[in-house]
């Protein structure tokens, strides 16, 4: 591994502490919000606070009660009726907006396509009525594995119109990945396209879903939008083709009204198990959520080209690309491809073309950048810009001040975001127009947010200590369960401490009450803020013929934040060659997707175990980022560690 590990450079945070950004008195002048008393109000109280966020969208029905709490379990808005569709299309066409860009699209290939939004309201009040006319209604669950292509959000937005829940899986997952989600959700229809581009290739996207499908009782139809034009295999009678379904279809779908509680989507993401996690998106606490977190922290006005690199198929991607900017009637852009195709100044080329005013996007594509030079956007106008975001992973300070500098021209403010899938919508973050920025801080919870730092019994820790990151109090946004699995809701987010919500992170709060976030406590690795679990891709290892055990840690990585490094015991009759470790790691691409494969594998005769038999990960992750190792006290077999320390440094 080259150079100096990401997370390393958290601790030289603490050094750039006093190092303190305030916005420029032209950005304050302007901003959304102005008035640090805003915090104040919002926790004097805090329902009335989200109640007056709420009134900021279109309901068909008013709530009777803000919430009602029966821990675990939040009921926000109740009473109240609205649709994501309505809010996000029909309401911008009556308040100005109809000619308006609701999406501009930028190709891989550099093809380009807007849609404003009478041109959305059209895509998809026909193809709702298109999911209609094939037996889909209200609950079913409708499963999409696309590409970043207008269509997305359309079939995203068509579901939530006439109250089915959609499904994204992100695209780089492998059939296997896919299959299991399709499962899990018993989607009725699937919705693909023949194939998706990726650095001028074409990744066979209808291929893995007939592969998914190969084990799946639930799917009635199969729905193929015709992207790159690649020949598919068309099964008859369930697959049907995008195009042929849309020429006909009816203008116009009246938008279902749905209680507030009811699901809008479910997401996939990773846990300490193998096995993914459906966190359950509602409609009324998300939608206020996701459009109030969007209008104050990127401070949207009507002009902006706000741009979120995201993908979709992330949640980043639903509440930031979709919902949160459609909601508030902005202008949203899409990109199709890569940071690096055909040249590394590809963003900062989209940037030059669209005059985007907003970007949004990880650390980790700010350290490639770094790499790649600071000629790229150098190279471009990136004039237009007035605000940057990060999402994802912590920032490293060195990172944050590059962004600032190269890409912001030191006229940007940065917000640096906090949340997570389960969250829905940002919990930590500045306000552009008021904060100081720390850089390498995501500063402070939001206004009616209620974020601390613990020790494991609960208590919260002193300024400067690290600790547990935990939610005191239930937000609108907040997952609503773990799909057909409630069980696991409670245990995972709502046990380990009474009355608070664990996050799964390690944080510390500064004497100035910034919160600087230090990645995850638990059996989950972010690799380039991609969530992945370490049960996962064991299990995938030990599916190999060769492979009697594995274990699976997060190494410290230069660009990535984190990389996955997996240790491995071969049966007898293997021997460890390099061949096997590249096979390994195809195979492990195979069954989850690329973003699974590991860095490094290593071949280990043990693995370190404690007396009752469980993997000492944390060794094994000291042993990575070649540190000096902890307590190894309870250790049954100490003798592997020295082994495994000769094999990792080889
Ligand atoms: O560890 C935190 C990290 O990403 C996790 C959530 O991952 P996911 O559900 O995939 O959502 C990612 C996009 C919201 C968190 O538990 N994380 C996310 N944003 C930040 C972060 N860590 C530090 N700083 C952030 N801004």
């Amino acid at each position: 591994m080259t150079g100096q590990p990401a997370n390393a450079n958290l601790k030289g945070a603490f050094f750039l502490d006093e190092m303190v950004f305030h916005p420029s008195p032209e950005f304050r002048k302007n901003a959304n919000v102005q008035d640090a008393r805003i915090y104040l109000d919002a926790e004097e109280n805090w329902l009335e606070y989200w109640n007056k966020e709420a009134e900021k969208l279109h309901w068909f029905q008013k709530w009777n009660f803000t919430l009602r709490w029966e821990q675990p379990f939040a009921k926000w808005f109740v009473g109240g009726k609205l649709n994501a569709s309505y809010n996000c299309i029909d309401r911008h066409l009556h308040e100005g907006r109809k000619n308006k860009a609701a999406i501009i699209f930028e190709g891989e290939p550099g093809d380009s396509r807007v849609l404003t939004y009478q041109d959305l309201y059209r895509e998809v009040t026909k193809f709702a009525n298109v999911l209609k006319d094939l037996g889909v209604k209200k609950g079913d669950r409708v499963s999409m594995y696309m590409p970043m292509i207008p269509e997305l959000p359309i079939a995203m937005l068509a579901c939530a119109r006439i109250g089915a829940v959609h499904s994204v899986v992100f695209g780089g997952f492998a059939a296997g990945s896919l299959r299991d989600r399709i499962n899990d959700a018993g989607s009725k229809v699937v919705i693909t396209v023949d194939g998706g581009y990726r650095r001028g290739k074409v990744l066979p996207m209808k291929k893995n879903v007939d592969e998914a499908l190969k084990e799946n009782d639930t799917v009635e139809k199969v729905i193929v939008v015709k992207r790159t034009g690649t020949e598919v295999d068309m099964v008859e009678g369930r697959d049907l083709w995008y195009h042929d379904l849309m020429k006909d279809a009816l203008i116009g779908c009246p938008a279902e009204a749905m209680n507030a509680d009811d699901m809008l989507f479910i997401l996939y993401t990773s846990g300490t198990t193998g096995k993914p996690k459906g966190i359950v998106h509602g409609t009324g606490g998300y939608m206020v959520g996701v459009s109030s977190t969007h209008r104050m922290v990127f401070d949207i006005k009507e002009d902006d080209i706000y741009w979120c690199t995201a993908d979709i198929g992330w949640i980043t991607g639903h509440s930031y690309v979709v919902y949160g900017p459609l909601a508030n009637g902005a202008t949203t852009v899409i990109f199709e491809g890569a940071p690096d195709y055909p040249a590394r100044d590809r963003f900062w080329e989209i940037i030059e073309k669209y005059a985007v005013t907003i970007l949004y996007t990880a650390p980790t594509a700010i350290r490639a950048f770094m790499k790649w030079g600071d000629h790229w956007p150098a190279g471009r106008d990136l004039s237009s810009l007035r605000l940057l975001g990060s999402v994802g992973e912590p920032i490293n300070p060195e990172a944050w001040l590059w962004y600032y500098n190269n890409i912001g021209k030191k006229r940007c403010p940065v917000v640096d975001t906090w949340w997570q899938t389960e969250t829905g919508h940002i919990m930590v973050s500045s306000l552009p127009g008021i904060s100081a920025a720390k850089p390498g801080s995501a500063t402070m919870p939001l206004p009616g947010i209620e974020v601390d730092v613990v020790d494991p019994a609960g208590n919260p820790v002193p300024a400067g200590q690290s600790g547990l990151l935990v939610i005191k109090r239930p937000w609108p946004g907040m997952l609503l369960t773990v799909y057909n699995d409630p069980q696991r809701y409670v245990d995972q987010y709502w046990s380990e401490f009474e009355n608070m919500y664990f996050t799964g992170d390690r944080a510390v709060k500064d004497k100035d009450g910034y919160f600087w976030m230090l990645g995850r406590v638990d059996d989950v690795i972010n690799v380039s803020g991609h969530r992945i679990g370490t049960m996962e891709v064991e299990s995938a290892l030990v599916d190999h013929p060769a492979v009697a055990e594995a274990a699976v840690i997060g190494k410290t990585h230069e660009i990535k934040g984190q990389a996955i490094s997996a240790f491995v015991t071969l049966r007898d009759n293997y021997v460890g060659s390099d061949e096997l470790v590249q096979e390994l790691k195809k195979h492990v691409a195979a069954k989850i997707g690329a973003l699974a494969r590991p860095d490094d594998i290593f071949f280990t005769a043990e693995l370190p175990k404690t007396r009752s038999g469980k993997i000492m990960r944390r060794l094994l992750r000291d042993i990575a980022d070649g540190k000096a190792l902890g307590d190894t006290s309870t250790l049954a077999n100490p003798e592997t560690i020295a082994e495994l320390k000769e094999s990792y440094t080889d």
